[in-house]
């Protein structure tokens, strides 16, 4: 039986341990050094160690916890507001990408007093249930939640007025591209026409394929947005916003004892002015490598006649299994199979970390040195 990517990244935890990260590097527990991929799940987007995350000593001295609301929240509302001025200016903060959702998804159904929720197969939302497969999921969870077929548009027909909201990743990190706005564009329309509440989950996206994330780089605005991952800086956060008739909807539970901690809060403020600014971040040089690494290796992979295939938006970007043009995860899965595993830990091997999900991404530290270096053991491997 084929190993679910989280059953992989058990396996490479079982003999790999990581004593220390610096830049775009890993070091294990006996030293051997590592290029890294996944760059804290895609969180450390300036690279491990930088900067902003050492100046969060400044905020340990004051205190790590306070319970009440701190000062840092304020500013990081005001912050979010120039990156999303037609949203809410007040956001509700938690400590993951899932928690931001599970309370997107309260909200909306509290809004719209209905159910159901569609989500999309291929995407992923974080480990709450309905939006996970797996023991210990009750049917009766699973029967409020429709999966949707994405990139596909028997999707809209699959959208019914008793739907409270349709979640979806702009751009699927089981597929990441960026031929996905006309599909967006119709989701968005038709969720309209139903009056459905439109989540997009920018965890991945948000502040990591441009500054304003999936919805600027695909010209859509959700109802209600998510962050995590590069908006903690490297520190935990989940972040939801959105419409404000719709964040205003009374008697709907979101509290957490470490919810909007003022650590949290220092760095997604240190991060989100540094963005702002342009400082640490270059969006350009971001998606520059990234176009390097599938520009690249896709020649090569053509020229070989190798059949696999590099697909991505901006820095985030995975393999595929196949030369053939895939228009989703379902499509992707047919190419999938066994030797792939051993693919990576051949990479492994050779000093490349490529998380179980198999989603690289870069980071201003992945210099074009570093990116000839893993993209030349990328194509001695896909000899092998
Ligand atoms: C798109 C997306 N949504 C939600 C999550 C869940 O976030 P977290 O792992 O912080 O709970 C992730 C994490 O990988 C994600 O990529």
């Amino acid at each position: 039986m084929h190993c679910k990517w989280y059953d992989i990244w058990r396996i490479s935890f079982k003999v790999m341990v990581i004593k220390k990260a610096i830049g775009c590097y890993i070091f294990d527990s006996r030293g051997k050094r590592y290029i890294d991929t996944t760059m804290g799940s895609g969180t450390q987007i300036i690279g491990h160690d930088n900067q902003l995350v050492r100046k969060t000593i400044n905020q340990v001295k004051k205190g790590t916890i306070y319970t009440i609301p701190n000062y840092h929240t304020k500013k990081v509302n005001k912050l979010l507001k120039k990156f999303n001025p037609h949203f809410h200016n007040e956001y509700i903060f938690c400590n993951s990408g899932t928690e931001a959702n599970m309370r997107a998804i309260r909200l909306a159904r509290a809004y719209t007093k209905r159910n159901i929720i569609g989500r999309f197969h291929g995407g992923w939302h974080g480990g709450l249930d309905g939006c996970i497969e797996g023991n210990g999921v009750p049917d009766e969870i699973n029967s409020l939640f429709r999966i949707l077929p994405y990139n596909d548009e028997k999707c809209f027909n699959m959208l019914t007025k008793d739907m409270a909201a349709v979640i979806i990743e702009p751009s699927q990190g089981s597929n990441p591209r960026t031929d996905i706005g006309e599909f967006l564009k119709n989701l968005r329309k038709r969720c309209d026409e139903l009056n459905i509440v439109l989540i997009f989950d920018e965890i991945m996206s948000g502040f990591r394929i441009s500054k304003g994330g999936g919805q600027e780089f695909f010209s859509i605005r959700p109802d209600l947005i998510t962050y995590g991952k590069v908006l903690g800086g490297g520190f935990p956060i989940g972040c939801l916003g959105g419409k404000y008739e719709i964040m205003k909807t009374d008697n709907v539970f979101f509290g957490g004892t470490f919810s909007a901690n003022p650590l949290s809060m220092y760095s997604a403020k240190n991060i989100l002015k540094s963005i702002e600014k342009g400082i640490l971040i270059d969006y350009t040089y971001l998606s520059d490598i990234g176009n390097y690494f599938r520009n690249t290796l896709n020649d090569y992979f053509k020229l070989y006649k190798i059949k696999k295939r590099a697909i991505g938006i901006g820095s985030i970007n995975r393999l595929l299994n196949t030369d053939k043009f895939v228009k989703n995860r379902k499509d992707r899965d047919k190419f999938e199979d066994k030797n792939q595993d051993e693919f990576y830990k051949k990479l492994l091997e050779r000093g490349i970390f490529v998380n179980g999900n198999r989603i690289f991404h870069l980071s201003m530290c992945h210099s074009m040195k570093v990116m000839n270096e893993m993209i030349e053991k990328i194509c001695e491997v896909s000899h092998e």
